[in-house]
């Protein structure tokens, strides 16, 4: 049975409180700790913003993303909104809002204190030192970095920069919010916690990997952030990169926050970095047109942008990691808005049986391949072959050992966002990128965008509800591969 620890006391602040993250991920992940009994009565949630709002109208706004309808919800709602304070302040550090701040803050110098930044990372140096200018940074202070940190490497640099000015490293949390995810969280243990697959997990015993995050959702209210950012910075150099580590990675000593850390940094560092040569073989960006998504017409995204851009909306990438485990084993990345439906999934493919012994009179040879499903239908699945049975000769079968989480294991266990944020009230960094690792990440994805600024890509059109160009499926199509489109494969 899991069992809820609840945390220290703590104040939080969330600043970009009125911004979609917090008010579709960040209010609710409170409250649905509250109403688990994790956070303490003492604890105090302040969402602040540059909005003018009055408490009662900022309560309002939340409520409909909590929806507490009646009952023992709606109760629980009541006594959360209570401690829902919300401040108007100015980023700049100047203004009442930080005298309110400060007011509203519990004083005890050993209590913890959150500040969580759901604002543009621009944002994250000016806020840090306002906040040191008000002497909010007490001991036991820790900040949340939303991702993406900067938009490049020297941008990223400069963030951390400057947020290290105010926050020692051990109290900045650069969250990225797969890695919250229980299946992501499950790979470790798949990995590191069964004899089976070790011996095999390197290039002698895995054909290639894919890595697919595919979302049926437009870039919708979030354009005007999406269309700065790009499925490239948005997804791949943070979600995707981190997923490739953790499957990528050696078995850490042990699962201390550094010493994963490090083994993921060695990882991002040993990938290859794509040359503009290379880029129009090894990554593919597309941008959806109008198409169909769950049988309903929807406007491509320039339409839905009112404008013309050159932001992706998709891409797909071949990879390599140079080093002795992975040599020529490529790492297949995907992510994309409007596809045919919403699937993050990672795939390991063994390779092939070097000899048939079988000679079956029906059904085709498969070579076994694990299956993480990240979302939605959590589960692992190991595709083996089997014998049909029956009489009337021998007949192979490619079936799954299935382990469905809806099945196994209790339907109700907190999102990603929950259990990060219980994590930082924890002080526990396992889950967090350390500065290295961002900014290892950022080197290698700026060989893609100056590749990119060079006009070295094409950008190729999908219809929405499609999963991407078809230049997407040539990437591994000119290797005799394909994507593995469907779980039940
Ligand atoms: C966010 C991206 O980090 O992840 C969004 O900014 C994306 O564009 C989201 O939609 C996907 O998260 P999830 O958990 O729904 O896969």
């Amino acid at each position: 049975m899991a069992e809820l620890v609840p945390v220290e006391p703590f104040d939080i602040v969330v600043f970009g409180a009125t911004g979609d993250l917090a008010l579709r991920k960040l209010v609710p992940a409170l409250f649905h700790r509250w109403c688990d009994g994790q956070i303490s009565e003492s604890s105090r949630i302040i969402a602040a913003s540059r909005d003018d709002l009055e408490q009662e109208a900022f309560r309002k706004i939340a409520a409909k993303h909590i929806h507490p309808g009646n009952g023992d919800r709606a109760q629980k709602w009541t006594e959360f909104a209570q401690r829902l304070i919300y401040i108007a302040i100015d980023s700049s550090g100047e203004g009442e809002g930080w005298e309110t701040l400060s007011k509203s803050l519990d004083h005890d110098p050993e209590k913890v204190r959150l500040f969580y930044l759901a604002l543009p990372s621009s944002l994250y140096g000016p806020i840090s030192s306002a906040l040191a200018k008000h002497e909010l940074n007490t001991p036991n202070a820790r900040v949340v970095l939303e991702k993406p940190i900067g938009s490049d490497f020297h941008s990223a640099r400069q963030v951390n920069d400057q947020v290290g000015e105010v926050f020692e490293e051990n109290a900045i949390f650069r969250i990225d919010h797969y890695l919250g995810k229980e299946t992501v969280q499950n790979l470790l243990i798949l990995r590191f916690a069964n004899f089976l697959f070790e011996p095999l997990w390197n290039a002698n015993g895995i054909d290639h990997v894919q890595i697919t995050a595919a979302e049926s959702l437009g870039a919708g209210k979030r354009a005007a952030y999406y269309d700065r950012s790009g499925a490239l910075r948005d997804m791949v150099q943070n979600h995707l990169l981190q997923l490739a580590c953790l499957v990528a990675m050696e078995p850490p000593a042990s699962l201390e926050p550094d010493a994963v850390r490090t083994e993921k940094l060695k990882v991002l560092r040993a990938l290859k970095p794509i040359s503009a040569d290379a880029i129009a073989h090894d990554v593919v960006r597309g941008q959806y047109q109008a198409g169909a998504v769950d049988g309903k017409t929807v406007p491509g995204y320039v339409e839905e942008l009112g404008h013309g851009t050159e932001t992706e909306t998709f891409v797909g990438i071949r990879a390599h990691i140079d080093n002795w485990r992975w040599a020529g084993v490529p790492f297949y990345m995907r992510t994309g808005k409007r596809m045919s439906e919403r699937r993050s999934e990672i795939i390991v493919q063994f390779k092939p049986i070097p000899h048939d012994v079988v000679g079956a009179v029906h059904g085709a040879m498969h070579a076994n391949r694990l299956v993480i499903r990240l979302q939605p239908d959590e589960g692992v699945k190991l595709m083996l072959m089997t014998k049909d049975p029956g009489p009337g000769g021998l007949r192979l079968r490619y079936v799954p050992l299935n382990l469905s989480y809806a099945e196994h294991f209790e339907k109700d266990y907190p999102d990603a966002y929950e259990r990060l944020l219980m994590d930082v009230v924890r002080g526990n960094l396992s889950l967090f990128m350390r500065r290295d690792e961002v900014e290892a990440a950022w080197r290698w994805v700026d060989g893609i965008i100056q590749a990119w600024d060079l006009g070295h890509a094409k950008m190729y059109g999908y219809p929405a509800g499609t999963d991407g160009p078809t230049q997407s499926a040539l990437l591994l199509a000119r290797e005799d591969r394909e994507w593995f489109d469907a779980f039940s494969a």
